[in-house]
């Protein structure tokens, strides 16, 4: 414990133990809370820092926002603006099509459906199945898709009055939203009481190891409370009666992992675990020193980053920013980058054009507004759809544009 100072010792959300601060980041806006108009004061609401529990092998953040105010408000973010995404969700409800093949009247949930990405492909099959969405705007969209929607928090309450209502699930699917539930407790509490006894809880969250891997820092952001390894998922299924059964790697959001857990009276644990937690065990992620380097490694990133950015402004080019993604909001604001350096952001969300970043005041345009405009440089702010990004502006880049790359090294393609 001596590499941890006492000033940044802060209770482990899931044992209660002391943790170490891995990095700080200062303060910052609410990731996702784009501005109807330039904010001259800055709303900087909560530190962003990041911990790990030696003891549970937990990564989490120090300080955290009232999930009230990050989701209850209407919430930008919309699963189904990258047909990547909506694939990727295309065939992960075919998995758990598969999983209840055979059950008499299987039943379904998802915790936080979003705008129905998922559970749409399980809805049209006509199978049982409820989504628990908090944010009205997005759970509404969700049941124009033909998805049956709660708008509630899921915790020990709702599971009680979905199981009255519907029965016990077979399936309960999450894709990033348990990393983003803060009392996991009453989450671990609900799952207990909703889900059947061989039933499975299906959930992907951007991977620990991919993160530290490619130093994506921006990776961190207030909606992101834990960053979960197969060793802290072992734990924490372990604490409430949970097994971990599997795990399955995702390239999506740059780099996801799929965990698979059961009750743990059933027991048919996947030799795929041992490979994943051998890897982080590699990584020494079980260990403090596996997170020593990282502080080093995102100010190295930044350091380069910024002076790759003034180096094209001082040759008097024009830079943008491609997707005012959550992500970016750690970015700018740690690099303190404004409109100074990027003219505007490029986004196909509705909800966010012509709105402006938090924290850092620039606007937000529509990709109408990016082809006419043709800038020289494009800084690739939504990097973990850089594939999909890339084959939309063929035509930009074969015209000249150019997109600026940071993770996991500074590029120019
Ligand atoms: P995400 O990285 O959290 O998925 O956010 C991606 C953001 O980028 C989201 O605001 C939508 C935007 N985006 C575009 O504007 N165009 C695209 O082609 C894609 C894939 C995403
Ligand atoms: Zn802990």
């Amino acid at each position: 414990m001596g590499y941890f100072s006492k000033k940044t010792m802060v209770d482990c959300k899931i044992c209660n133990r002391k943790t170490g601060q891995i990095i700080s980041f200062g303060k910052m806006p609410i990731a996702n809370s784009f501005k109807s108009k330039i904010v001259e004061e800055k709303v900087l609401l909560s530190n962003l820092s990041l911990a790990f529990c030696p003891f549970c092998l937990m990564v989490q953040l120090e300080e955290t926002v009232a999930s009230e105010i990050l989701y209850s408000r209407d919430y930008p973010f919309i699963s189904s603006t990258s047909n990547v995404m909506a694939n990727h969700f295309e065939k992960m409800a075919q998995e758990i099509i598969r999983k209840i093949y055979g059950k008499k009247k299987p039943f379904v949930v998802e915790l936080g459906c979003n705008d129905g990405i998922l559970l749409k492909h399980i809805a049209v099959k006509k199978i049982n199945h409820l989504g628990i969405e908090p944010a009205g705007n997005v759970a509404r969209l969700a049941e124009k898709n033909n998805v049956k929607v709660l708008c509630e928090f899921f915790n020990k309450k709702t599971a009680m009055q979905i199981v009255k209502k519907h029965g016990k699930a077979d399936v309960i699917a999450g894709a990033n939203v348990i990393s983003h539930i803060e009392n996991l407790n009453s989450v671990f509490e609900g799952l207990k009481i909703l889900l059947k006894k061989n039933g499975y809880f299906i959930f992907e969250d951007p991977y620990l190891y991919d993160i530290l891997e490619k130093s994506s820092f921006d990776q961190i952001y207030d909606e992101h409370i834990y960053y979960f390894s197969g060793l802290s998922i072992m734990n924490l299924a372990l604490k409430y009666g949970f097994q971990l059964v599997n795990m399955k790697h995702q390239n999506v959001h740059g780099g996801s992992m799929r965990y698979y857990l059961q009750k743990s009276e059933i027991r048919n644990p996947k030799s795929e675990i041992k490979r994943w937690v051998d890897k982080e065990k590699k990584m020494r992620l079980d260990k403090i020193d596996g997170y020593l380097g990282f502080k080093n490694r995102v100010d190295k990133t930044c350091f380069v980053l910024k002076q790759t950015l003034f180096k094209i402004k001082k040759s008097n080019k024009r830079i943008v920013g491609y997707g005012a993604t959550s992500k970016s909001t750690t970015l700018l604001n740690y690099l303190k980058i404004g409109p100074e350096i990027i003219d505007y952001i490029v986004d196909i969300t509705p909800t966010k054009i012509d709105k402006y970043t938090p924290g850092t005041n620039i606007s937000i345009k529509s990709r109408d507004f990016f082809i006419a405009d043709n800038p020289a440089y494009v800084l690739l702010l939504a990097w973990n759809h850089k594939k999909e990004i890339f084959q939309k502006e063929k035509k930009y880049r074969q015209k000249g544009g150019k997109f600026i790359l940071y993770f996991p090294k500074i590029l120019i393609e």
